[in-house]
């Protein structure tokens, strides 16, 4: 029997970012979806909703009850709302270099509730952020969940933890007569494991290291380690103790195998991974999130932005390396997430890396795959996130047209749910 159902326009109404849709049952058609763990197009979906959570995913007519709430999506193809592992919500692409020395804690956690709305509408209802000046990014958080302000959901890690001096921790940037030490600088076995549990105290989800230099961090170098393995090994071990993975910066060779080594989750970066860290990483199932997008915005807008004359010349170097290291890892076989580094570039345009993930080795699917099925996966939430499937969280976002064919649609997300609540539906 074809039931009534309400045009998709008038869901208009339950607009809003404040408004969360409670519907008890809602039903919601389109005319394609994104199958990301196959990599395949399902057509005419039919997905039901129970209270956030998708209870039914099924094709053809949709069998709909009296006082279902019904969503057509015509023209759409709907895929799991997009993850983006590696942003730094309570930072501005605008502020680089020695602008951030004028930037409160408090100033970023409001920088942070704007960019989390941009990062929501552009269509990633879940990010990681990693990295935040005190636990700003906690309260946001936890802000977002409690339904006070719009965003993705949120896995947090607080301030980095890294070496004095080091990319995840100093900023370098003053002289020493300033004092200036980084919350996370911590030497040594027992001082890193008592920075992972001071974090773990406040409620992070995970931990953020260093364990090479970095190209923004005024006088590192991307290629030098940072840590000990020793001290590296200290840090995942407490960390995991407590339920909680770590993500390890690094660009250098060395570093990278270091992280993995000590049993990282994720490596961030990985810009100059050898052959070794790629079997390793394979062997150890570790992840990597490689941020390639990146270095066309630093090297475009970062002199304007503040952005110091020797990361520029980083750069230079790092993002050539990166790209080619991205197509040998993805390659190889080796497990990929995306992640961004926004807020170095701006927060919305997370999903312009897409088409670059696409430009140096995956296909689309494998693209749209490591933006969702992946990063649940390393987020260790496989099943709740990241697919469109009975027991998941009802993330939802919508493109008019086929992203496997287009990987550019997701720049332009037409449609975003998550948990059931649509904030965006154009
Ligand atoms: N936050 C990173 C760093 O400072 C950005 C690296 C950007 N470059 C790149 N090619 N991905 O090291």
């Amino acid at each position: 029997m074809k039931l009534p159902t309400i045009a998709f326009a008038i869901t208009a109404s339950f607009l809003a970012s404040s408004v969360t849709l409670r519907a008890e049952t809602v039903v919601l058609t389109a005319d394609a979806m994104v199958d990301v763990e196959t990599g395949r197009l399902v057509s005419d979906p039919v997905i039901t909703i129970v209270d956030g959570e998708i209870t039914d995913v099924s094709r053809g007519e949709a069998a709909v009850a009296e006082g279902d709430t019904v969503i057509n999506l015509t023209g759409m193809t709907i895929l799991p709302g997009l993850i983006d592992m590696h942003v730094h919500l309570t930072g501005k692409a605008t502020d680089q270099g020695y602008r951030r020395l004028q930037i409160s804690h408090e100033r970023a956690a409001i920088t942070g509730v704007v960019n989390a709305k941009k990062t929501l509408m552009a269509g990633f209802t879940t990010a990681r952020n990693v990295g935040a000046p005190s636990f700003s990014d906690v309260a946001l958080r936890d802000a977002i969940a409690e339904g006070d302000v719009p965003g993705p959901r949120l896995y947090v890690s607080g301030p980095s933890i890294g070496i004095t001096g080091g990319h995840c921790s100093d900023n370098n940037l003053l002289p020493e007569e300033y004092g200036l030490v980084g919350e996370g600088v911590a030497d040594g076995p027992w001082a890193v494991r008592a920075k992972v549990r001071r974090n773990i105290k406040y409620d992070v989800d995970l931990i953020k290291t260093c364990s090479t230099g970095g190209v923004l961090s005024k006088g590192t170098k991307v290629g030098a380690p940072q840590y000990t393995l020793e001290e590296l090994t200290a840090l995942v071990e407490e960390a995991h103790s407590h339920g909680r993975k770590v993500a390890s910066h690094a660009h250098g060779t060395e570093g990278i195998l270091n992280a993995i080594k000590a049993g990282a989750d994720t490596i961030e970066h990985s810009s100059f991974i050898d052959d070794e860290g790629i079997r390793l990483a394979k062997e150890k199932g570790t992840f990597l999130s490689m941020d390639i997008y990146n270095t066309e915005y630093i090297l475009g807008e970062g002199e304007k932005a503040g952005i110091l004359q020797e990361s520029l010349d980083k750069e230079r170097v790092v993002g050539t390396r990166q790209r080619d290291s991205f197509r040998r890892a993805h390659e190889a076989g080796v497990k990929m997430v995306f992640g961004s580094d926004a807020g170095v570039y701006p927060h919305g345009d997370n999903a312009n890396q897409l088409s670059r993930m696409v430009r140096f080795g995956m296909t689309e699917a494998q693209a749209l795959r490591a933006a969702t099925f992946n990063a649940a996966d390393a987020l260790g939430q496989k099943g709740n996130i990241g697919v469109i499937a009975p027991g998941a969280s009802a993330d939802i976002i919508a493109v008019a047209g086929n992203p496997l064919s287009e990987i550019g649609l997701l720049e332009d997300v037409r449609f975003v749910m998550k948990q059931g609540a649509i904030y965006k539906s154009d």
